[in-house]
């Protein structure tokens, strides 16, 4: 698919998409998501990738929401619609393979905080901001916000944020759980792919088993602790358990196959 409104470059392993429209602080229009929504579904091959970094063009936003000049057209057919395929598209971000970490430039507002809060990880440049402003506009977040942003800093916190739709800092939201690290600004890519690299040599079928049973902690339809269980036991079994492990006895590097 040639894609207008992300870019998306592939370097050592590592694929960053950078979502490009700065004229519109890189707000998530119906085309940047159904691009996006191709790439995840048609193109990203976990077995092919270190990981996924998520950026935003120019030196102002990450992305500063949905739309909100679309939002005009909306009926509630539509935006239920629009809210299941987006859903759709973030949780396959969720349970990507391999890790994805959302690289923070500037504003992360609504639909934006959205997005990166589906990415595993969050680096926050110094001069990011974050917020879910969406009540100002007589809505609500509906791409997952309501529930992401419970679970990575708490009800209290999340409410406060949704409620009075006041914009936080990379510091307050790095002490809130919200990122992982706050760099200067322009390093955000830096620190992601050096976590990247890093994840790149551990065992690929434990990573991506970690991922998902971290994931059904979340997940109502499924119980984590047996989750976690069936995947220690599917994880024994294969050579790279037995690599991994024999590799710390014999004190070498193990040697991945990702079988
Ligand atoms: N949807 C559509 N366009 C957006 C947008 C969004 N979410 N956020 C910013 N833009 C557009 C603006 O309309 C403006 O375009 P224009 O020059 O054609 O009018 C351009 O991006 C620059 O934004 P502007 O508001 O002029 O910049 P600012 O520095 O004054 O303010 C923000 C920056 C982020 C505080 C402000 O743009 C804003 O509040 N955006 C909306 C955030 C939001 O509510 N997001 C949740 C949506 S559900």
């Amino acid at each position: 698919m040639l894609y207008k409104n992300i870019i998306i470059e592939s370097d050592n392993g590592i694929v960053t998409i950078t979502i490009n429209r700065p004229e519109a602080l890189n707000a998530l229009n119906r085309e940047v998501l159904s691009e996006l929504d191709h790439y995840f579904f048609n193109e990203a091959i976990a077995a092919e990738i270190a990981g996924i970094i998520i950026t935003g063009s120019g030196e102002r936003a990450f992305v500063a929401g949905a739309d909100i000049k679309e939002f005009l057209s909306l009926d509630q057919e539509k935006a239920e619609a629009m809210g299941r395929k987006v859903h759709r598209l973030f949780s396959k971000i969720e349970q990507f393979r391999k890790p994805v970490i959302a690289a923070i430039n500037g504003f992360a507002l609504g639909g934006g905080c959205e997005l990166a809060m589906a990415c595993h990880m969050r680096i926050a440049g110094s001069k990011a901001r974050f917020g879910q402003p969406e009540v100002n506009l007589g809505i609500l977040p509906g791409y997952g916000g309501t529930q992401r942003l419970v679970q990575l800093i708490g009800k209290g916190k999340a409410l406060e944020m949704m409620l009075t739709a006041e914009m936080i800092g990379a510091e307050e939201a790095r002490s809130l759980g919200l990122v992982n690290h706050v760099v200067e600004a322009g390093q955000e890519i830096n620190k992601a792919k050096e976590i990247i690299m890093n994840i790149s040599t551990k065992s690929p079928l434990a990573v991506g088993e970690v991922i998902s049973t971290v994931n059904a902690f979340f997940d109502k339809t499924k119980n984590g602790f047996e989750e976690e269980i069936k995947a220690f036991g599917r994880l024994s079994v294969t050579a790279d358990f037995r690599e991994g492990a024999s590799a710390f006895v014999q004190k070498r590097k193990a040697e991945w196959k990702g079988r």
